[in-house]
């Protein structure tokens, strides 16, 4: 084992050309951790929050972005069960990912699902745990209801059009461009709506409104998805890209018995991860296996050029998944 190790830090908050090689010692994993050689790391939104200083790691986490990766379980720490040296996984991470090693518990490795290279299961761990959290446990989507997820095409949206589609969902999603557009229908969106031509209110209330909303987007969003929502309709945040305050009639809230609620993913105790793991494991890892289900890749870039995969994510061309890679 090396004592040191390449890694892409955030020199100062910034631009994406704040991303910068250094070289850092390659952490020991302690109780209850392994440590992975990293094959492939996700790279997500709050990585590029994160690198601006909007979004800061939690005190326990290292101080490296990279929320996700896949690669080789090189060291085991005390105290590990069901995961060995040599095993091939995908984890969710604390933090740390743009480095050729990184640790994480134990319980959030997954294994790499049949069918998919290292490169594809590096995009599933942050978007699956996210989307399964907010769209299944906390918003409780059931077979036949009316799912609308806005940013249809992000990593988020293009896992839970798939997720919500395969559990029986009818799904409505929102994108800014045809191309966008196009990428979510084929992924199982029974209507997709350019919300540069086209008032998501409208098109949901022809159909009766959504019985759930995964919203990542917030501002000017917040009031007009609670006029989306049926009665008995959910509303669950996962972001604010356009702003966390907004005015609102709480009236409708209590006629038509919504809820709102959202969460972060991150702050989360190692054993609500844990669980998330588990239920991710049992319910979601056969549809990919079964290739009812798929990540969608837009792009990878070798981890030196980490400013340039922030770059394409923050031009917003991007359909899917964008990926580092870091070893074969
Ligand atoms: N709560 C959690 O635990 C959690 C975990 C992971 C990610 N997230 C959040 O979920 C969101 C999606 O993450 P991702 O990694 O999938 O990101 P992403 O691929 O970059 O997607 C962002 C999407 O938002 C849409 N969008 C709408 N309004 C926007 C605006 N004002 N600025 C930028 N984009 C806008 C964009 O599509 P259009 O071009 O169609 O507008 C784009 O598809 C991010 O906001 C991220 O922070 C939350």
């Amino acid at each position: 084992m090396p004592e040191t190790m390449r890694a892409i830090e955030i020199s100062k908050p910034g631009g994406p050309e704040v991303l910068v090689e250094t070289t850092r010692p390659v952490p020991t994993p302690g109780l209850g951790q392994v440590l992975l050689r990293v094959a492939y790391a996700g790279v997500n939104r709050p990585d590029a929050l994160q690198r601006a200083g909007l979004y800061a790691p939690p005190p326990t986490a290292s101080d490296l972005p990279g929320l996700e990766a896949s690669g080789e379980v090189v060291a085991v720490g005390p105290g590990v069960e069901g995961v060995a040296k040599g095993d091939f996984v995908c984890a969710l991470l604390p933090g740390g990912g743009y480095a050729e090693y990184v640790v994480t518990p134990a319980a959030h490795c997954l294994p790499i699902p049949a069918g998919l290279n290292l490169g594809q299961a590096a995009c599933l761990p942050e978007t699956f745990f996210t989307v399964w959290s907010n769209v299944f446990m906390r918003g409780g989507l059931r077979g036949g209801e009316r799912f609308l997820v806005h940013g249809g095409s992000s990593g988020i949206g293009t896992t839970a059009i798939q997720l919500a589609r395969a559990f029986g969902a009818r799904v409505f999603a929102t994108a800014g461009s045809d191309p966008k557009c196009a990428a979510c229908a084929e992924l199982g969106a029974e209507r997709v709506i350019n919300y540069r031509q086209e008032d998501f209110v409208d098109v949901l209330r022809a159909e009766g409104g959504a019985n759930l909303i995964l919203d990542m987007v917030g501002g000017s969003y917040i009031a007009r998805n609670i006029k989306t929502l049926a009665d008995e309709g959910r509303l669950v945040q996962i972001a604010f890209l356009q702003g966390p305050k907004a005015e609102i009639n709480f009236a409708q809230v209590m006629m038509r018995r919504l809820t709102i609620t959202g969460s972060t993913l991150r702050p989360q105790s190692e054993l609500a991860k844990a669980r998330i793991a588990e239920e991710l494991e049992a319910q979601v890892w056969p549809l990919i296996a079964a290739g009812r289900v798929a990540p969608v890749m837009d792009s990878s870039f070798v981890l030196a050029d980490a400013a340039k995969a922030h770059a394409r994510m923050e031009a917003g061309d991007h359909i899917g998944k964008i990926v580092l890679k870091v070893a074969d």
